[in-house]
């Protein structure tokens, strides 16, 4: 047994950190069953081995975010760590190496200025910036530090470099713009060189949000800043930063996110980056000091091209074009290979589904999604890709292909956050695991460095209800600690920056309109909080408590003596099945029903926070009032038997799962008449994106686990399988995005891949196969299997911070197998259905016991609707 994956922070690969000490974690191999750390010890190695420092043997069990016990990094500073940890049975010597390296750390690390065009370039338009340079001789390491106003393409030697995508990506810009560092030691060479950039105005400046939009939201100039650190094998160093010996021009390229990227590759300069070229002709730049007190180091990985998807077929539609399908719904672009004459001007169109045969492009709203290539007619294959947009499709309309458009000819690119994936779930019933395909893919199409509401339309922007919602699947599914931390600071930086401390309702913050709504201002409490349940992670929680307390002041004024959240516009239980195509807010349950349970949820999870941090005052302050929010739910909206206020699923999912129900009778009676409406409905799902999430576990903590096996596997419309049973490949934003008759659904939101109805798959984890953190990090694992629904297996396997976790079962000859894998210094509580809990131990374990299956279908009382009638 070993030590392996040692991280630091959030990172598993550092080039740049941006902690001078950061927080250490390991894997240990698995071996030994039962093993459990109780000492470790951390050192770094100067590069010719020899010990810099050591932190001794610390007996303590945490392998997991524990404290850099070193002296802080300097800027620059590389450490190559090493681990060692002892255990209950066995030591495991020293790991590998890892290096961590710190970024600059401080404003006055930054000697580079802001470079900018030297004349008004128009809207849209994308600046070559370049500069040429010697290098005097062997290079020992060599570092560049970049980030624009806008998005930049780095390229050095006369081709691009690197591989990120839409660098430096997406922050509240004022507040936090991040800077990337590269390494380049080996893409430098003796004598002459040169270095350029292509930056396009992307979230920056470029033209965001519904309704039209605006531009130039952070700035009214795309800028560069770039800062290349040589150090040479003599011991000597150099530097060299945009100043105003750089040049510039008009790269005949024009880019939006939304509405694509045309490129006339006539107007290219070639060999612009190369040394060499003569940029007599170029314009000056405008230079000048930056700011760089925002400059940050990311926290989480960059965005890169994570996949590539081939046609499964083209074909001519009705009224002739030729079409493309890629037979997934995903994010990303094209990667086309034409040949041709010069002047051949291709239009690539993108959209997620057909109708009538046809591109069906009306739920993209004021949004283009084209992208135009001019070819320069080499006589060679001339293959593009557009660099600096992104398009969320299935389909695409090829206009002006020379000859005849094969499928080698084009491949859809995908593009989004390069998180590790950590999740994964099967079992027996196909539909079931291609609903969590789907939600795998629209995390994929939504997590492009920030997480999104949708990908394709006039928004794709950083909705807080949507992640809040969907953040506990999002952790299971991919490592997004690093994305999401990076997020939630931005979100705090807006939030705290408005009169009120209002979150905003998207971040980063496009809208400016500081409006206090429940659901979506609680991702402020509830997404740090999911992430300490499924990370572990302490700092972020003391981070963020200065926005979560002030969320929870700020509705406890609005709510006012009675404690009932009643006075404003609410967006509610967004999109439940009854809402009308023109006001998805139209929600079966009253918004402020919704808004009070809320703010008694994120009262209860400040108080919790505050009792973890140490701060007992703020824990039983704000335990009081969660406890007074609680009677006053009570009293507004429960009956005295307990029928809850709107009668709907949504709203007895958020009495129950909340605890908001004064007693034992009003529970009893509340989850009683939940189960009589799912019956009632015909297993239709009734929820939109509050109630969602909590449904099905509202059933099965009622023992109705049967019902919530009923409900996700009904197809009829509106339920989690019609979807699937439709053609779906991600999910969609509303339970009928496309109506039963194959025609899109008339409304304005009308997305097929937006990921907050995919906050299920969570269920599927924790409930069907059994996967669940018991403690912050999955330190302790609760595994809970409810087979059910005719299932004959289920599996989960979850990469933990500690290593990798599985849950599942199997039955067969009246015998219910459950397997479980616990990691290493862990440990788990098996609760089997029907069987008393079972402690376990890290290592494998393989349980049988006797199994009588629960009768499914559930039995259904007389007067409920029977499925197969329309909702
Ligand atoms: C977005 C949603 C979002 C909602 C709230 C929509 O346009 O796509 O997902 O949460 O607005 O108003």
């Amino acid at each position: 047994m070993g030590i392996v994956d040692v991280r630091f922070e959030h990172h598993h690969h550092p080039l740049g950190i941006g902690e001078a000490a950061p927080r250490v974690s390991w894997q240990v191999s698995a071996g030994t069953p039962g093993w459990f750390q109780t000492a470790y010890e951390i050192r770094a190695l100067h590069p010719d081995g020899t010990v810099a420092w050591t932190s001794g043997r610390i007996d303590d069990d945490e392998s997991h975010l524990v404290a850099w016990p070193g002296p802080p990094l300097a800027s620059r500073q590389r450490a190559a760590v090493q681990v060692r940890a002892w255990g209950t049975a066995g030591d495991t010597g020293w790991s590998a190496a890892y290096p961590v390296e710190a970024g600059l750390l401080r404003p006055e690390d930054w000697t580079a200025d802001l470079i900018e065009p030297g004349w008004d370039p128009e809207p849209e338009s994308v600046p070559a910036f370049r500069r040429a340079f010697t290098v005097r001789g062997p290079v020992r390491r060599a570092r560049l530090y970049a980030t624009a106003h806008g998005v930049y393409e780095l390229w050095l030697g006369g081709v691009p470099f690197g591989d990120l995508v839409l660098a430096p990506g997406w922050t509240s810009y004022h507040h936090r713009l991040r800077y990337q560092t590269y390494d380049v030691t080996d893409a430098l060479h003796s004598g002459d060189n040169a270095i350029g950039a292509l930056v396009a105005e992307g979230w920056y400046r470029g033209r965001l949000g519904f309704g039209g939009g605006r531009r130039d939201i952070w700035g009214d100039r795309t800028g560069l800043l770039v800062q290349l650190e040589i150090e040479y094998t003599d011991g000597t160093s150099e530097t060299v930063r945009t100043d105003a010996a750089w040049r510039c021009a008009p790269s005949g390229i024009h880019a939006s996110i939304y509405d694509g990227q045309t490129q006339d590759a006539r107007a290219d300069h070639p060999g612009w980056a190369a040394a060499g070229f003569d940029d007599s002709t170029w314009h000056l730049v405008r230079a000048g000091a930056l700011d760089a007190s925002p400059l940050v180091a990311p926290d989480g990985p960059p965005v890169r091209r994570t996949g590539e998807v081939q046609p499964v077929g083209i074909h001519t539609s009705p009224s002739g074009r030729t079409i493309v399908d890629f037979g997934q719904n995903l994010v990303g672009r094209l990667r086309i290979r034409p040949r041709g004459a010069a002047g051949t001007e291709i239009v690539l169109r993108h959209a997620e589904v057909l109708e009538d045969g046809e591109l069906c492009v009306r739920p993209l709203r004021i949004c283009k999604a084209e992208d135009r290539f001019i070819l320069r007619g080499t006589g060679d294959v001339e293959e593009w890709e557009p660099a600096f947009t992104f398009h969320g499709f299935r389909y695409a309309e090829v206009q002006g292909w020379p000859g005849e458009l094969r499928p080698e000819d084009v491949t859809a690119v995908v593009c989004h956050s390069d998180m590790r994936r950590t999740g994964w779930f099967s079992c027996s019933e196909p539909l079931l695991d291609r609903l969590h395909e789907n939600v795998v893919w629209s995390m994929r199409g939504n997590f492009l460095d920030v997480p999104t509401d949708c990908p394709q339309r006039d928004e794709r922007l950083g909705w807080t209800g949507d992640l809040q919602v969907f953040a506990p699947t999002a952790a299971y599914l991919y490592d997004c600690a690093g994305v999401l931390a990076s997020w939630l600071r931005d979100l705090q930086a807006d939030q705290l920056s408005t009169p009120d401390r209002i979150p905003p309702l998207v971040v980063p913050d496009i809208l400016g309109w500081p409006h206090a709504m429940a659901a979506w201002g609680d991702a402020v409490t509830i997404a740090p909080w999911v992430l300490y349940e499924r990370y572990g992670d302490l700092e972020l929680l003391r981070r963020q408590y200065e926005g979560m307390t002030a969320w929870v002041d700020h509705v406890a004024k609005l709510a006012g003596p009675d404690l009932v959240w009643d006075r404003q516009l609410q967006l509610g239980d967004w999109l439940d099945p009854t809402a009308p195509p023109a006001a998805p807010a139209d929600s079966r349950t009253d918004g402020s029903l919704v808004a009070t349970a809320y703010f008694a949820r994120s009262a209860r999870i400040v108080s919790t926070v505050a009792g973890l941090l140490g701060r007992a005052d703020d824990a039983r302050r704000y335990g009081e009032l969660a406890d007074s929010v609680r009677e006053a739910f009570g009293r507004e909206f429960v009956t005295p038997s307990g029928r809850v206020a709107s009668d709907s699923q949504t709203a007895y999912a958020l009495a129950l799962r909340f605890d908001l129900l004064p007693g034992a009778p009003q529970r009893e009676r509340a989850g009683a008449r939940l189960t009589e409406l799912v019956h009632m409905r015909g297993y239709r799902i009734g929820t939109g994106f509050v109630g969602t999430p909590l449904l099905a576990d509202a059933l099965d903590d009622l023992g109705q686990t049967q019902v919530a096996y009923r409900l996700l596997l009904e197809t009829g419309c509106p339920s989690f399988l019609y979807p699937i049973t439709m053609g779906a490949t991600t999910t969609w934003e509303r339970w009928d995005s496309m109506l039963p008759d194959g025609s899109v659904n008339p409304g304005e939101m009308t997305s097929f891949n937006h990921y907050a109805l995919g906050a299920i798959a969570d269920w599927l984890h924790r409930t069907v196969a059994g996967l669940a953190p018991a403690a912050p990090g999955y330190r302790r694992l609760l595994i809970r299997p409810r087979p059910g629904g005719g299932l004959t297996r289920a599996e989960a396997r979850h990469e933990t911070p500690y290593g990798m976790a599985a849950a599942g079962w199997s039955i067969a000859d009246g015998e219910l197998t459950v397997r479980v894998v616990v990691p290493p210094n862990t440990t788990a509580v098996l609760e089997p259905p029907g069987g008393e809990p079972m402690p376990l131990a890290a290592g494998e374990h393989t349980v049988t016991l006797p199994y009588q299956p629960e009768p499914y279908p559930p039995v259904r009382p007389p007067h409920t609707i029977p499925p197969e009638a329309p909702s």
